[in-house]
């Protein structure tokens, strides 16, 4: 494995498990120094111990916690390179506009999109010391595309990461700091597999949309976040940058 990553340290929200834990694996597998915030203390530790790194509790919606997740960060290993926000969540009552009450559309927008600004604030201020950074803010397809199988507050989250880490890639350009928005498709984690296990038919109607006829691995969305962190992708920035096995470019896929 080529190792981008040799004496860099990465912060990766949400790494205890699913797109996190596998890019988690990946950076640490290319010499990154990986610091894992999560609000789950067993699987978080247990992911630490596996890459090698450090476990910071820390939930992603208060303030005064995401700061001292960067804090310890650059206090133990002395720089953060690269940010990965990408702690989310979907709950089954975010729905429908009709049905979704104003307490689940502000639960999801605390954990998907505050989250995001909290993180952003609180790391820039390192990479403008440093003079470099990377930060890469999870997304999703459906901040660029409507579903008529809607999670009102989850699509408007990712709708506002993608707009705001816009917004930032364009602001700190000339001081060395790229800033991506990441949208994955559909990825097989397991939360997605428990959902459509239950429902065969909710798996169809979405899969007929992926021109490449399935949902996409972790590790396939880890080697996109393990790019646009690395120098590889030095001239990107502000962008969508898209992992969706091209549902956003189709119209009438293979049979
Ligand atoms: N799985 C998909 O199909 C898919 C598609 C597009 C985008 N995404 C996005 O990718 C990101 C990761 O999703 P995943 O599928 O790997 O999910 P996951 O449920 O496997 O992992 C999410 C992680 O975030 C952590 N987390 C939740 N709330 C937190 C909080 N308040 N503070 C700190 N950590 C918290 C959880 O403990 C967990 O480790 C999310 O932002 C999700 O919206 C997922």
């Amino acid at each position: 494995m080529v190792q981008r990553f040799e004496g860099r340290v990465a912060v990766i929200t949400g790494g205890s498990s699913g797109i996190g834990l596998a890019t988690a694996r990946r950076l640490a597998s290319e010499g990154a120094k990986v610091v894992i915030g999560d609000i789950s203390a067993e699987q978080g530790k247990a992911a630490a111990d596996e890459v090698g790194g450090l476990f910071v509790q820390a939930d992603v919606t208060d303030a005064d916690q995401v700061e001292a997740l960067f804090q310890t960060t650059v206090d133990t290993f002395g720089s953060v390179d690269v940010a990965f926000n990408n702690a989310g969540i979907s709950p089954p009552e975010d729905d429908s506009i009709l049905t979704t009450g104003i307490d689940a559309w502000e639960k999801v927008q605390k954990v998907n999109l505050t989250s995001v600004y909290l993180c952003c604030k609180a790391v820039l201020p390192h990479m403008q010391r440093q003079g470099k950074g990377s930060i890469i803010n999870t997304a999703s397809f459906v901040a660029v595309m409507g579903a008529a199988t809607s999670q009102i507050s989850y699509t408007a989250s990712k709708g506002g990461v993608l707009a705001m880490s816009r917004e930032l890639g364009v602001q700190f350009a000339r001081e060395n700091i790229r800033v991506n928005a990441l949208c994955p498709g559909p990825v097989n984690t397991p939360l997605l597999k428990e959902l459509f296990a239950k429902d065969p038919e909710r798996a169809a109607r979405r899969l007929v949309h992926v021109p490449v006829g399935r949902f996409a691995e972790p590790e396939e969305i880890a080697a996109a976040v393990a790019f646009l962190a690395s120098d590889d992708a030095s001239f990107i920035t502000a962008s969508q940058f898209l992992v969706d096995g091209g549902i956003s470019g189709a119209y009438v896929t293979p049979l």
